[in-house]
C-alpha cells in the first residue's frame, strides 16, 4: 500500500475532449483502477475517485470523508467558497447536517413531488403553447429546458414569479467556477438579499410554500432555525433547484434529437419508457462534473491508496457512471436500459434532495415537448454548440432549434 501512486497530478477541472463522453484523463484513471492526485487552483492536490465501487466507499456510511468546507485541506472550489457556503448544513456533517435535512425532507419524498406532477404537466403544456409564437430557430435551453424547473422551483418556495429572472442570474454566477471570487460572493449576496426580502414578507402574508413555512414554523414558532439559517436553506434549494435540471432537460433534449430511435422508444410508451429514460440520462450525462469533494478524516486505504486523514478527495461521476464494471456497454445510450445504480443524484447522506422533483419533470419535459413537436431538429450543426466545461454542472449554453 503506498501513500501516492505518481507524482503526475493534472490541472482539475477537467475537461471532456468529446462532449458526450467523461474526460478522458477520468476514464484512464477509473480504468487504471486506483486514486490519483490532481492539482486545483490553489496548488493543493486532492485525489481523485472515479470508479464506482471507490466512490460508494468515499461517500457511504463510516463517517471517514467529511463535507466540511470549512475545515483546512477541505478541496475547495474557490477561496469564496468556505464564505459562500460554510454556513449551509449541506457543507457541514452529523449533527450539523441531518436535523436540516429532516427539515427539507417532507417536501421533496418521492410522494410529495409526485403530487405536484399535474401542476408541472400543466406548466410543461403551458410552456410549449407559447413555442410557436416566439419564432424559429428558437433556443430551447431559455425557452422550455430553463423556464420548466425555474417556475416549479419558484412555486415550490413561494418565490413571486417577477423575482424569477434575477434569481435565476444571480445563481448561475454562484456555480460558475471560472467567475473572479468577488463576483461570485456579490451574486451569492443579492440571491440571499432577494430571498431575505421575500422571506420577510411570509411573516405578513404566510402561504403554502417552503419559506413560509421555513420562517413561520421552524424559525418563529418552534425556534429551530435562526433567520439567517432560513435564508441559507432558501438560497440553497433555489440554487441548487433549477440550474441543474435545466441542464438536464436541455442535454436529454440533445440526445433525444441525435438518436432518434431512443425518442420513438419514449413517445411509443412514455408511462414505461419516461422513468427509465430520465434514469439512463442522468447516467449517461452524469452533468455534476467537479463533485461530490470531500476532506478525509481518517487514513482510509481506497483502492491500494492509503488517502491520509487532511487530504482532499474529489468524485467523478462521470467516469463512474460509465463504469464498466457496473454497467454493460456503458458509452452506449439506452433508455431501456434497467440498471438502475448510477450514482449522477450523488450517494450516501448527501445524496440530492430534490432528486424526485427533479424525475418528475424530466419525465413530464421530454415526452411532452417531442410529442408536441415531432419534427424538432437542431437549427445548427451539432460542431457548433457551446457545452459549458467551467461550470460545476454540465450543460448546453443555447441548444437552437427548428421544427
Ligand atoms: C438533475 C438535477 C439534479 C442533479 C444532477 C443533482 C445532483 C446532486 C448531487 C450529485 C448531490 C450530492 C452532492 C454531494 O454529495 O456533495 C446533490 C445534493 C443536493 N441537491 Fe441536487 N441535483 C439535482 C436537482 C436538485 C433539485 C431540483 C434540488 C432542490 C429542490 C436539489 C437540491 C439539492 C440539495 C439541497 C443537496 C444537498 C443535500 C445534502 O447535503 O443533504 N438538487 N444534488
Amino acid at each position: 500500500m503506498s501513500a501516492d501512486t505518481t507524482t503526475e497530478a493534472p490541472e482539475f477541472p477537467l475537461s471532456r475532449g468529446c462532449p458526450f463522453a467523461p474526460p478522458e484523463t477520468a476514464t484512464a484513471f477509473r480504468d487504471a483502477g486506483a486514486p490519483r492526485r490532481v492539482t486545483i487552483w490553489n496548488g493543493s492536490r486532492p485525489w481523485l475517485i472515479t470508479r464506482h465501487d471507490q466512490i460508494q466507499q468515499v461517500l457511504g456510511p463510516g463517517g471517514r470523508f467529511g463535507a466540511d468546507v470549512t475545515h483546512p485541506g477541505f478541496p475547495n472550489t474557490s477561496s469564496a467558497q468556505p464564505h459562500v457556503e460554510g454556513g449551509i448544513f449541506f457543507r457541514k456533517d452529523g449533527d450539523e447536517h441531518l436535523p436540516i435535512r429532516r427539515i427539507l425532507n417532507p417536501d421533496f419524498t418521492a410522494k410529495a413531488s409526485e403530487t405536484l406532477r399535474p401542476r408541472i404537466a400543466e406548466l410543461t403544456e403551458q410552456l410549449l403553447d407559447e413555442l410557436p409564437a416566439k419564432g424559429q430557430p428558437l433556443d430551447l435551453i431559455e425557452e422550455f429546458a430553463l423556464a420548466l424547473p425555474t417556475v416549479v422551483i419558484c412555486e415550490v418556495l413561494g418565490v413571486p414569479l417577477d423575482q424569477r429572472h434575477a434569481v435565476h442570474e444571480a445563481s448561475k454566477k454562484v456555480v460558475q467556477l471560472s467567475l473572479p471570487p468577488e463576483e461570485k460572493l456579490a451574486a451569492f449576496q443579492e440571491l440571499a438579499e432577494n430571498i431575505h426580502r421575500t422571506m420577510a414578507a411570509k411573516r405578513d402574508q404566510p402561504d403554502d410554500g417552503l419559506l413560509s413555512r421555513l420562517v413561520n414554523t421552524w424559525v418563529d414558532e418552534k425556534c429551530v432555525l435562526t433567520f439567517e439559517d432560513a435564508v441559507n436553506l432558501g438560497v440553497l434549494v433555489i440554487g441548487a433547484g433549477h440550474e441543474t435540471t435545466a441542464n438536464m432537460i436541455g442535454l436529454g433534449i440533445l440526445a433525444f434529437l441525435r438518436e432518434p430511435e431512443q425518442r420513438d422508444t419514449l413517445l411509443s410508451d412514455p408511462q414505461k419508457y419516461a422513468p427509465t429514460a430520465v434514469e439512463e440520462m442522468m447516467r449517461y450525462w452524469s452533468m455534476v462534473q467537479t463533485e461530490p469533494r470531500r476532506l478525509c478524516l481518517q487514513d482510509t486505504e481506497i483502492g491500494g491508496v492509503l488517502i491520509k486523514a487532511g487530504e482532499g478527495v474529489i468524485c467523478n461521476l462521470p467516469a463512474a457512471n460509465r463504469d464498466p464494471a457496473v454497467f454493460a456497454d456503458p458509452e452506449r445510450l439506452d433508455i431501456t436500459r434497467t440498471e438502475r445504480r448510477h450514482i449522477g443524484f450523488g450517494f450516501g447522506v448527501h445524496q440530492c434532495l430534490g432528486q424526485n422533483l427533479s424525475r418528475v419533470e424530466m419525465q413530464e419535459a421530454w415526452p411532452r415537448l417531442f410529442r408536441r413537436f415531432p419534427t424538432l431538429r437542431l437549427a445548427v450543426a451539432e460542431s457548433e454548440l457551446h457545452f459549458h466545461d467551467d461550470a460545476l454542472t454540465y450543460g448546453l449554453e443555447e441548444l437552437p432549434v427548428t421544427w
